[in-house]
């Protein structure tokens, strides 16, 4: 099942294929078949239920006179839609696992400022970027919204680089004109007009699958004027924005003294025409009511990063509140925050969180008559799949199977060659969540990105 050779037209997928419809409508089936077209990559047919594949293609006219091949999985084997992280930072990959001894204000000054401050040099970021965009896309994360750093050069080798490996991705040079350290900071005019040209370098590749994104690191790091140039370039340009909030404490205590005008961390953000329909806000761990109710109502959404959060002790993000309010959700490695680069690792993470918080509700808190209802596996496939989709305005593009969408795709593979064991009374269901739950890359056969095989543990 290797990539589509030259002369072939269409690819043709027949067994089991799984995708959510919504948080709680997971769809398998177990005879289904998948059309692509190899030149648009594009999804051209599904069917849910397919019993004489023979037959059925034989019949088909699209196929007619056509070049295609088939790809029947086996028992073990099914498709998902590639793995969507909208909150990862790809220089911070380079120390990822280590330093997790602080919170986040003193992790930033003592790890991350040093190490970000790095990418000046180019060769470096060539190394780093190389590697993290290849481990990334090895996990099945065909989608991802990177922070790059401050360096206007080495954002463009990133976005180089992941144009080159095939990753569908939203990029940011990251802005910072305040409250960071000597060596690591922007004056104000350069970091608006590094990216506006960064903005420009992205757009003029013309690559459907590369944009550009506004990066204002967290407010603390940008003065006013920066985050109302910025979401002015926003309009503009009308790319997305993405940045941090309600992390930790201690960090929303100095955003309010930075900014008291604003009646709360999340108002800066809209008080700077940063917070709309296509804003990805990472954490969002300690949020007010009326800062839930600001989200919803601009319809921006939250990439969950549970790992990150227990790592830096910065707290529990409370998920499902967040679901029954109808706020779009969805999953975030925050690498080096988080130490994982896997979103399956994410789902994990996630679901421990949920855990938490219903444990921390029922031993210690408001014990309410109706007991918590942690996200369940069904809920953690919509967060790294459709939910990531709705998060970075693509769920017309990708996030599941519909026809018309572009064919994202993972080809799982949990038979014995790798770390999932499988018994006889397993079916595809109990196979997706021993994936889930105890999966890793090397249940990867192929990962696609419209249709191009990008990774993948087969060769
Ligand atoms: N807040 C501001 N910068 C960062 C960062 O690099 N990582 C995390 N987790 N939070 C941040
Ligand atoms: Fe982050």
């Amino acid at each position: 099942m290797p990539s589509p050779s030259s002369t072939q037209e269409f690819m043709v997928f027949h067994g089991t294929v799984i995708h959510s419809l919504s948080p709680s409508d997971l769809e398998i089936n177990e005879n289904a078949v998948v059309v692509v077209n190899v030149a648009t990559g594009k999804i051209v047919l599904m069917e849910r239920k397919v019993d004489k594949l023979n037959e059925f293609l034989s019949g088909l006219s699209l196929l007619e006179n056509k070049q295609y091949n088939v790809n029947v999985l086996k028992k073990d084997q099914f498709i998902l839609p590639g793995f969507i992280d909208t909150h990862a930072h790809a220089p911070q990959f380079s120390y990822a696992a280590t330093g997790m001894d602080l919170p986040l204000l003193d992790w930033l000054d003592t790890y991350t400022f040093p190490k970000e401050a790095e990418y000046a040099e180019s060769e470096h970021a060539q190394n780093v970027y190389s590697k993290v965009v290849d481990r990334f896309l090895s996990c099945g994360t065909t989608t991802c919204s990177w922070f790059a750093t401050i360096h206007l050069e080495a954002s463009k080798i990133l976005t180089d680089v992941i144009e080159e490996k095939g990753q569908r991705a939203y990029i940011g040079k990251v802005n910072m004109d305040q409250n960071s350290p000597d060596y690591y900071i922007e004056k104000t005019e350069s970091s608006v007009s590094d990216t506006r040209t960064f903005i420009e370098y992205v757009q003029a590749k013309n690559n459907e699958l590369l944009t550009p994104i506004i990066t204002p690191r967290f407010a603390i790091s940008c003065t006013s004027p920066l985050l109302k140039a910025l979401g002015d370039l926003a309009k503009e340009y009308q790319v997305p924005i993405q940045s941090h909030l309600c992390e930790n404490v201690a960090e929303i205590e100095f955003t309010q003294s930075l900014f008291p005008n604003s009646v709360n961390y999340t108002a800066v953000y809209d008080d700077h025409g940063l917070l709309n329909d296509k804003t990805i806000m990472a954490h969002c761990v300690h949020m007010t009511e009326d800062e839930l109710k600001l989200i919803k109502e601009r319809e921006a959404g939250v990439s969950h990063c549970p790992n990150s959060n227990f790592n830096l002790q910065s707290g529990v993000a409370d998920i499902r509140h967040y679901l029954d309010l109808d706020i779009k959700c969805s999953l975030g490695t925050d690498v080096a925050g988080g130490f994982a680069t896997s979103i399956l690792d994410a789902m994990r993470s996630a679901f421990t969180a949920s855990n938490t918080i219903g444990i921390l509700k029922s031993q210690y808190g408001n014990r309410s008559p109706k007991p918590y209802k942690a996200l369940d596996a069904k809920e953690l496939i919509y967060l790294a799949t459709l939910g990531g989709a709705k998060v970075v305005g693509m769920e017309d593009k990708i996030g599941n199977f519909k026809v018309g969408k572009d064919f994202d795709a993972l080809v799982v593979d949990a038979s014995d060659n790798g770390p999932v064991r499988l018994f006889r009374h397993d079916g595809a269901w109990e196979t997706l969540q021993k994936f889930l739950f105890t999966g890793d890359e090397r249940c990867l056969s192929h990962v696609y990105v419209r249709g191009r095989r990008v990774a993948g543990w087969k060769q």
